[in-house]
């Protein structure tokens, strides 16, 4: 990769800059933000477009006045700018809605009508609760069966051999993650989407987790449907859907009567979070307006744009998770869980899950939140893959890193589990 495109120490500097909340201060230290997996922080350029839409442009759909025409051309933007993040080609393919777990209850009632007893679906113990209980009500319902597809325990991967051998001609849907929010692992999306495809199945995939590390591309990845949530992305508590045009107009959707049986508003139940759309389309901007500077081009398109800030996010938090896994291996009373070797960091994000000998993950979380250190303790709703690891009823330590963390971060995570230690 070009020098050039690469996140340096000011760069970071002038990232972190725009996020107010870094600022903030615990027992005189600076915060540090290791929660990203939980939610993100945001820019000032994401603050500003929501007190700006709420000021200015605030109405309804539909209506024949300014402001709510304002309003409907601001919500098609962030249509379109969704649709650039994803890889889309078209912004009507794209849904919001309150985040995703709703979008994917709602979409689970859709497809399973489609569904009927003998039928079957396909889920995984690494997924994130959202992306099963979901599938396996709606199973329930219509009484077709779920297939669970076990993890490989050493290294928290998906069992490959496994999913290919509880696929078949019954399989109606195939639903996996992108990454898992607890452990990291980053699943091959495109070889699995590809196999739900060779037996007449639908994909869908939950991008959650991958979203702020890694560039989203629907056509290269195969699924027929995906979801994500911009709070994971520097953005507002929205959730996202991307389907296959033909599904989503072929599907009947649970809507109301008036709603619109056209895309996008037929996947849109109820009114929105108006201001939260809109301020979806400024955190996809910061992240394009980074690949520009990257660039050192202003004229440079959106999902181009996009393309550049997320190879260097991906350098820049490999160098990161590098810098973390070594420091957690010196501490002999930690274990890492999931892929702890760095060699193999290309096959995950920098979310890493830890247990202490003799602490629990509630004990290590709140130390080291009396240190200005944000961590998180427990599944993460990760229940299935916490269960699998015999992790229940405590879960584990998460440090979840994001671009705006520093290696000073990771340093003073270290000192603070080894004083912890020590305590
Ligand atoms: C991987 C993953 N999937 C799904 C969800 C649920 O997303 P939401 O909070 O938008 O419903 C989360 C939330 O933590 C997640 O990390």
């Amino acid at each position: 990769m070009n020098a050039k495109l690469k996140l340096t120490p000011s760069l970071i500097e002038s990232c972190r800059r725009q996020f107010p909340a870094l600022s903030r201060e615990v027992n005189d230290q600076p915060a540090v933000y290791f929660d990203g997996a939980a939610g993100t922080q945001v820019p000032h350029g994401v603050i500003d477009a929501m007190c700006e839409y709420l000021s200015r442009s605030n109405a309804n759909h539909g209506g024949l006045f300014i402001t709510s025409q304002e309003s409907d051309d601001l919500l098609w933007e962030s249509h379109a700018a969704v649709a650039h993040l994803l890889g889309a080609d078209d912004p009507a393919t794209v849904s919001f809605g309150p985040n995703m777990t709703t979008l994917t209850f709602a979409l689970s009632r859709a497809l399973s009508r489609t569904w009927q007893p003998g039928d079957e679906i396909v889920v995984t113990q690494l997924d994130h609760d959202a992306n099963i209980t979901p599938w396996v009500l709606a199973a329930r319902d219509v009484g077709a069966t779920v297939r669970m597809v076990p993890i490989r325990p050493d290294d928290c991967t998906l069992n490959m051999e496994e999913l290919r051998s509880v696929v078949s001609s019954r399989t109606r849907l195939v639903a996996v993650g992108c990454a898992s929010n607890s452990v990291g692992t980053i699943n091959p999306v495109r070889d699995i989407c590809r196999l739900a495809r060779s037996v007449g199945a639908i994909s869908f995939l939950d991008a959650v987790h991958f979203a702020p590390h890694a560039l989203i591309d629907v056509k290269a990845f195969e699924c027929d449907f995906l979801v994500c949530s911009a709070y994971k992305f520097f953005g507002p508590h929205i959730g996202i859907q991307w389907g296959r045009r033909k599904l989503l107009e072929e599907l009947a959707a649970y809507k109301l009567r008036p709603a619109p049986n056209m895309l996008p508003g037929k996947w849109m139940t109820g009114t929105q979070s108006h201001e939260g759309i809109v301020g979806v389309r400024a955190a996809i901007d910061y992240l394009a307006d980074l690949g520009r500077e990257l660039k050192n081009d202003t004229t440079l398109d959106r999902r181009n744009a996009l393309i550049f800030a997320y190879q260097a996010i991906r350098e820049y938090e490999t160098d990161l998770t590098v810098q973390l896994l070594e420091g957690l291996r010196e501490l002999p009373q930690l274990r890492i869980w999931g892929i702890a070797d760095p060699q193999r960091v290309h096959e995950r994000m920098p979310t890493v899950a830890v247990t202490h000998r003799h602490r629990t993950p509630h004990e290590l979380a709140e130390a080291l939140g009396q240190r200005g250190i944000f961590a998180w303790h427990g599944n993460y709703y990760a229940l299935s893959l916490s269960e699998a690891l015999g992790r229940e009823p405590h879960g584990m330590l998460r440090i979840g890193l994001v671009h705006y963390n520093t290696s000073d971060e990771i340093d003073r995570l270290l000192h603070a589990l080894r004083e912890i230690d020590e305590s």
